[in-house]
């Protein structure tokens, strides 16, 4: 017989709900029924306690560390595989053949041109517009271009297409956002180019100059876009799903969670890291003094980097991007940066902390990744921009099967705490 839990109301009143276990044996009970048999709902802010969905895509254990996407270790993928080859494995399920992966890598390859009224609107943007709000508008402009993607009930070929279209030009809008905030000229994408290099070539080359595409910084580059690709149903995630399951296009989900990832306390802690690093260093480098701050519950300032509302021993990604970034900053012989020596000292000293070992808070992600984007010459204000790019097979293969899984419109309860009903008071009587 299936699992079932009791709950017990006030009033005698009680109700059996059927426990579902998921693959790697997570535990819920279903709640579908609750209101209905009952009156009452569950409240849960921040949803910390919330199953949203059931999903095959990702798997997390927060406590022990893990990460897989479609089941394969994130230290695996990472070590051997392509941001292409992941984005194929989360968005379709399965590792790609080498001829399913030529053909997806070659379409992708073939898209990456953007209309050219896209350069048009580039002009338009006040000088001081932040690189995310440039890329999260364009991406939502390209439902302009293509606009059967506004169409919810469009075929698997046709949502195929609108797939490979964003996969290739974001990275060109992304690259066009740098090059225009600096005033350089615009460049094309290189069809001879793989995904990353072609990345590397649109943000880093001169028409007056050959570009040198450096393989460390190709390789380095790979990695840190495969390690952002997913993460579940983290704040973005879930915004590019509530978005979508209102019949939303891609192209207007997806812009949805370019939002959400700006904020400082998701994708906006990379930018947020660095610029705290260097007001340290720029202080005379007492690391010792912020993490006083970090610990003053009369100060708001947080240690950018540390802490994760999922992981609470250690985030996987972070160990693999802190070795990685050993070594491109040694590669480039930046080993010596004085950014790099106060991150260490950071983390020493706050992994040593009574606050930070109490409140299990550790370096996530963020911590390591802005680093080695510095060190890849990734402006600062890019840094978001970079995780967008990573994190958006995530969003793609999340928003495809919450359509594919035909879930109903996302529509939280809440439990209302304001005013009970009162008359209206004309404005000279009020007090
Ligand atoms: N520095 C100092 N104290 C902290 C920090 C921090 N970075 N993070 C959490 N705390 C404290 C917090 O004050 C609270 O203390 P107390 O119990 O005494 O009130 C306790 O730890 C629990 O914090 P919380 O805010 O309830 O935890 P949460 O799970 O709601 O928040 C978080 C998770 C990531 C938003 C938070 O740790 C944080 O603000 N970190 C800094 C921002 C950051 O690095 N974000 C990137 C997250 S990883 C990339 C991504 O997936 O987006």
């Amino acid at each position: 017989m299936a699992e079932t839990a009791e709950l017990n109301l006030p009033g005698g009143q009680s109700i059996s709900l059927p426990i579902f276990e998921g693959t790697e044996h997570e535990k819920a009970f279903d709640i579908g029924k609750l209101r209905d048999a009952t009156g009452y709902v569950t409240l849960d802010s921040g949803y910390k306690n919330t199953g949203a969905t059931k999903s095959a895509i990702t798997f997390l254990d927060g406590e022990e560390g893990i990460l897989r996407y479609r089941g394969y270790p994130i230290e695996q993928l990472a070590e051997k595989s392509s941001f292409l080859e992941v984005a194929y494995l989360l968005i379709y399920g399965k590792l790609p053949t080498e001829t399913e992966l030529k053909d997806f890598s070659g379409h992708i390859t073939k898209h990456t041109l953007v209309h050219e009224d896209i350069r048009k609107i580039f002009d338009g943007f006040p000088s001081a517009t932040h690189p995310m709000a440039i890329l999260s508008s364009l991406t939502c402009v390209l439902t302009g271009f293509y606009p059967d993607s506004l169409n919810p009930n469009q075929s698997t070929e046709e949502i195929d297409l609108t797939i490979v279209r964003l996969l290739a030009k974001m990275s060109t809008i992304a690259a066009w956002t740098y090059k225009n905030s600096v005033g350089h000229p615009l460049n094309y994408p290189r069809n001879d180019l793989d995904y990353c290099a072609n990345f590397l070539y649109m943000m880093f080359s001169f028409p007056t100059e050959k570009y040198e595409v450096n393989p460390v910084i190709v390789s380095a580059l790979n990695k840190l876009l495969i390690l952002h690709a997913d993460h579940e149903q983290n704040c973005s995630t879930s915004t590019v799903r509530l978005v979508g399951s209102a019949n939303a296009s891609l192209y207007g989900s997806v812009s949805a969670g370019i939002n959400a990832l700006w904020g400082p306390l998701h994708g906006g802690a990379n930018q947020e890291v660095i610029e705290m690093l260097e007001a340290i260093e720029r202080d005379g480098g007492d690391t010792s003094k912020f993490i006083a701050k970090a610990k003053d519950k009369n100060d708001p300032f947080r240690l950018m980097g540390f802490g994760h509302r999922v992981y609470k021993n250690f985030d996987p990604r972070a160990k693999i991007i802190k070795v990685a970034a050993d070594e491109v900053l040694k590669a480039l012989g930046l080993q010596d940066s004085p950014l790099l020596k106060i991150a260490q000292e950071l983390e020493q000293a706050a992994l040593t902390d009574q606050y930070f070992i109490d409140r299990k808070l550790y370096p996530n992600v963020d911590f390591y990744s802005g680093i080695i984007y510095k060190a890849l010459g990734i402006p600062t204000e890019m840094f978001t921009v970079m995780f967008a790019l990573g994190r958006l097979p995530g969003w793609i293969a999340q928003w495809k099967e919450m359509r594919e899984n035909k879930e109903p419109i996302g529509r939280p309860r809440q439990i209302y705490v304001g005013e009970t009903e009162r008359d209206y008071v004309g404005i000279g009587e009020r007090a």
